[in-house]
């Protein structure tokens, strides 16, 4: 699949899953211990999990790869990392065992497992089987293929939290995505447009035409000028209601500069400062506007899986007013060539590895 493609192939119908048929083991890709993950990832035979109360044990048909995935590795001690029997954080699947929740055997869903969960319970997406909590999944909108559906809840869901539930963006209303060809900011472009936004966006000038086709109004190329003075100089009237951070920048330097476009009682999100966390805290939490401190809202998204979420954005899907974005896919064997794309910091869409085969 080429970069960025979006499709809307109808899905295939329910597929035959029976619990009788789950193995006892399984293959997964493991974390082995913290550092680079091209290192401590290894494929292998876990068992398949047991499932807690109000969890799901799906067949995995596609699992999505997020940056968080190989950065949290160089994190976290050795012992922690270890816990995860299989990694990564959002799949498409098929239940196999509903557990007496609100599913049932056979269905076809897509959804998301914690990044603490994986870490606490020990099974993320990248297995054959996983368990999933029956709030942090959803059926999958017949509009889209498992491929296209596993990679909708992350960056789909913190696009939808940052904007909709913290920010409460309005039609009518401006907002700025810095990074709208992230993953996070191609939804956030979409989820905008859906409710009525005038909508502006940065991303390196290859990548105009692939944010203007999600909907941006406006561009601007961060390549060419250091982006703030472009806003600067752009002084935009009305200035912005909502500015998005969606790359994950280590200088603070767009949201200090940012009381010149972003308006009085706007809010400043962002998806998580990734170093420079000294600067950060004193520009963000600590400057007092009195000595130079910036008279604006600063939010982080730290995304929180809600169901309801998952139902409003599935809506959007099935409605067809947001679109799945695959930037490639590959096979379950290949997921470190996978993790290769998505270190490049260069995708345009979700980086998909198919662990089963068959699946569309
Ligand atoms: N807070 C949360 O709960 C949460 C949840 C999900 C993700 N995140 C964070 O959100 C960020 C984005 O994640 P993602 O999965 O959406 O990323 P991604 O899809 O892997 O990002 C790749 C894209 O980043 C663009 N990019 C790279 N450097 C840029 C820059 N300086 N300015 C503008 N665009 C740039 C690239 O476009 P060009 O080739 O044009 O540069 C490329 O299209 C990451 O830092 C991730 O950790 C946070």
């Amino acid at each position: 699949m080429s970069a960025g493609q979006a499709q809307a192939t109808p899905a295939a119908p329910t597929t035959e899953a029976s619990s009788k048929s789950i193995p006892a083991t399984q293959k997964s890709w493991r974390v082995t211990g913290s550092g680079d993950i091209d290192k401590v990832l290894k494929f292998g035979d876990v068992p398949v999990p047991k499932l807690k109360k109000g969890d799901i044990l799906v067949k995995v048909q596609a699992a999505a790869l997020n940056p968080v995935g190989h950065k949290v590795l160089k994190l976290l001690p050795g012992f922690i990392a270890r816990r995860a029997k299989a990694h990564e954080f959002e799949i498409a699947g098929v239940v196999v065992d509903a557990n007496g929740t609100e599913f049932k055997e056979g269905d076809e869903i897509f959804g998301a497992i914690p990044v603490l969960s994986v870490f606490q319970n020990g099974y993320g997406a990248l297995a054959q089987y996983t368990a999933v909590s029956a709030q942090q999944a959803i059926l999958r909108p017949k509009n889209v293929t498992p491929t296209q559906a596993a990679g909708l809840s992350i960056a789909g869901l913190t696009a939808y939290q940052g904007l909709i539930d913290i920010a409460k963006l309005e039609a009518g209303q401006s907002v700025f995505i810095n990074g709208g060809s992230t993953a996070v900011g191609s939804f956030a472009i979409q989820l905008a447009k859906a409710k009525g936004a005038h909508v502006a966006v940065s991303a390196s000038g290859k990548n105009e035409q692939y944010v203007r086709n999600l909907g941006a109004d406006e561009f601007f190329d961060y390549t060419k000028a250091p982006l703030h003075e472009q806003l600067l100089a752009a002084d935009p009237n009305p200035k912005y209601h909502v500015f998005l951070e969606a790359v994950g920048m280590n200088d603070p330097t767009l949201f200090v500069e940012s009381e010149k476009y972003l308006a009085p009682g706007g809010v400043f999100l962002d998806v998580g400062p990734q170093g420079g966390y000294l600067k950060f805290f004193w520009k963000v939490f600590l400057q007092p506007s009195w000595l130079g401190g910036t008279k604006r809202k600063w939010k982080l998204i730290a995304l929180d899986v809600k169901k309801e979420y998952l139902v409003a954005f599935a809506k959007l899907v099935e409605e067809g007013k947001v679109k799945p974005l695959v930037d490639s896919v590959f096979s379950f064997e290949d997921t470190l060539k996978a993790y290769e794309r998505i270190k490049t910091s260069r995708a345009t869409g979700k980086v998909v590895v198919k662990v089963d085969p068959t699946a569309e």
